[in-house]
C-alpha cells in the first residue's frame, strides 16, 4: 500500500482524530446493523493500546446542516461503549467550548465521539474554518472511514491537508481488497453485477472489461441488457435512453472475450407489491403488464454455471426486488452459492448495500472474504477513480517498508505534513 496506516505512527499519548463512517441503518432509534461499528474497532483498539486520546468523527445520515434530533449519534456511542467495554461519551456537538473542553479534559487511553458532523453544512462544503477547527482538537488525524473516501468533505479532506494523515487499518484493509481485484485477481475473475439502473453502473462495467473473465448480470439493470437484446419488458423497471450503452458494452464484451450472463427466465409480478401474483417465465414472453422483479431458476443455474470456475469474485448489486423477500430468491441463492465458493477457496467480495444486506441477512458474511463497508466508495473505486479521502493522506516514502503492528514509526510523520 502506498499510504502511511497507523502501523506507521507512533501515536502514544497523542490527540487523534479519527474519522469513521458510523453511517449506520437506525429503525426508531435503534442500530439495525452494526456491522460498519465492528469494522472500526481494530483500529480504535490499536490507538487505544498505544494509550492515544482518542478522538472519533462521523456523519449519520444526511440531515443537511441542521440538527436533526433523529441522526444523533449517541445511540452508535452506546454501542460503541458496548464493543469496547469502556465508556464513549458523545460531545452535544462537533464543534464548540463544550467540546474543545471535552476534548482537552480526554486521558491517554480515552475516547470521545464528537456529534454528527453533518450537522454543520460547512462539513459537506469542505470549509476551511471548519476543518480549522476539527484540526485544532488533534495533534494526528487518522481515516478510517472507506465508506466515506469518496466524498470531498472537511473530515475527509480538508482536516488531512491541516494535520500529518494516516490510513486506518479498516481503510487498508479495504484498499488492499479492491486494489486486488483491479490488479492482480486470480483467474477467471467474475463480477455480478446487479441492483436497480444501469446507468449508475455502467462506468464500473466499463472499467472492469478487460479485467474480468465473466459478467453476470442481474436485477432491474438487466432489463435494459434485455431490450438491448431485443425482448420486451413489460412494465419493469428499464431504462430506455440507455438502451445503446447496453448494446455498446456487449458489443465490447464479445470483442475482449469476455462471457456474459443476462437472464433466460424471470419471475414477473402483476405488482411489485407484497402479495402480487407472480410466476416464472422465458425472457421471450413477459406480459406487457407485469413487472420483472427476479430472476428464474434456468438463470440462477445458467449463473452459478459460470461463476463456478471462477477463483475471484466480485458481487455488487441484488438480482431481484430483494427487499420483498418472496421476490428475493435469486439474490439470497447466490449469496449462499458464493459463500460455498468462498469457503471451496474462491476470493469472494461482496460491496454495496444490498448485497450486503442479503449476505448478513443469511448470515453468510463471515464466510466471504471481504465485506466492503462502502457502496458508492467501492464502486467509484472499481470505476478506477481516485477517491479524494484516500488520495489526500500521506504517501508512503519509495524507499521505506511498512514496519509491523508494533507501531514503530518507519519516519518521521510530520516532516511531510
Ligand atoms: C454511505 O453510506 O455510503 C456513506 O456513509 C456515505 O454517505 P453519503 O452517501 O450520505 O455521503
Amino acid at each position: 500500500m502506498d499510504k502511511l496506516t497507523i502501523r506507521d505512527l507512533d501515536a502514544s499519548g497523542k490527540r487523534v482524530l479519527v474519522r469513521v463512517d458510523f453511517n449506520v441503518p437506525l429503525e426508531d432509534g435503534k442500530i439495525t446493523d452494526d456491522s460498519r461499528i465492528r469494522a472500526a474497532l481494530p483500529t480504535i483498539r490499536a490507538l487505544l493500546a498505544q494509550n492515544a486520546r482518542v478522538i472519533l468523527a462521523s456523519h449519520l445520515g444526511r440531515p443537511d446542516g441542521k440538527v436533526q434530533d433523529g441522526l444523533r449519534l449517541r445511540p452508535v456511542a452506546e454501542r460503541l461503549s458496548q464493543l469496547l467495554r469502556m465508556p464513549v461519551p458523545v460531545t452535544g456537538d462537533a464543534l464548540g467550548a463544550g467540546t474543545q473542553d471535552a476534548v482537552r479534559r480526554l486521558r491517554p487511553g480515552e475516547v470521545l465521539l464528537l456529534e454528527n458532523l453533518r450537522f454543520h453544512a460547512e462539513e459537506e462544503k469542505n470549509d476551511p474554518e471548519f476543518a480549522k477547527a476539527l484540526a485544532s482538537y488533534a495533534e494526528v488525524y487518522v481515516n478510517d472511514a472507506f465508506g466515506t473516501a469518496h466524498r470531498a468533505h472537511a473530515s475527509t479532506v480538508g482536516v488531512a491537508k491541516l494535520l500529518p494523515a494516516y490510513a486506518g487499518l479498516l481503510m487498508e484493509r479495504e484498499i488492499a481488497q479492491l486494489s486486488n481485484l483491479l490488479e492482480n485477481p486470480a483467474r477467471p475473475f467474475a463480477a455480478i453485477i446487479g441492483g436497480a439502473k444501469v446507468s449508475g453502473k455502467i462506468k464500473v462495467l466499463e472499467h472492469l472489461m478487460g479485467k474480468v473473465d465473466v459478467f453476470v448480470i442481474g436485477g432491474g439493470m438487466a432489463n435494459t441488457f434485455l431490450l438491448a437484446q431485443g425482448y420486451s419488458v413489460g412494465k419493469s423497471l428499464a431504462e430506455p435512453d440507455r438502451v445503446e450503452d447496453a448494446r455498446r458494452i456487449l458489443a465490447a464484451a464479445e470483442a475482449a472475450g469476455v462471457r456474459v450472463v443476462l437472464p433466460v427466465d424471470v419471475v414477473v409480478a402483476k405488482e411489485v407489491t407484497r402479495g402480487s401474483e407472480y410466476k416464472t417465465i422465458p425472457v421471450a414472453k413477459i406480459p406487457a403488464s407485469w413487472h420483472i422483479v427476479d430472476v428464474g431458476r434456468q438463470t440462477l443455474a445458467l449463473m452459478e454455471e459460470a461463476l463456478e470456475p471462477a477463483r475471484t469474485i466480485f458481487w455488487n448489486g441484488p438480482l431481484g426486488v430483494f427487499e420483498i423477500p418472496v421476490f428475493g430468491t435469486g439474490t439470497r441463492q447466490i449469496a449462499r452459492f458464493l459463500a460455498a465458493r468462498a469457503e471451496a477457496g474462491a476470493t469472494v467480495v461482496v460491496g454495496g448495500g444490498d448485497s450486503v444486506a442479503a449476505v448478513e441477512q443469511e448470515g453468510l458474511a463471515s464466510k466471504m472474504t471481504h465485506i466492503s463497508t462502502g457502496g458508492g466508495a467501492s464502486l467509484e473505486f472499481l470505476e478506477g477513480r481516485e477517491l479524494p479521502g484516500i488520495a489526500v493522506l500521506l504517501d508512503r516514502p519509495k524507499t521505506t517498508t511498512a514496519t509491523g503492528p508494533s507501531g514503530a514509526p518507519s519516519r518521521d510523520p510530520e516532516a511531510s505534513a
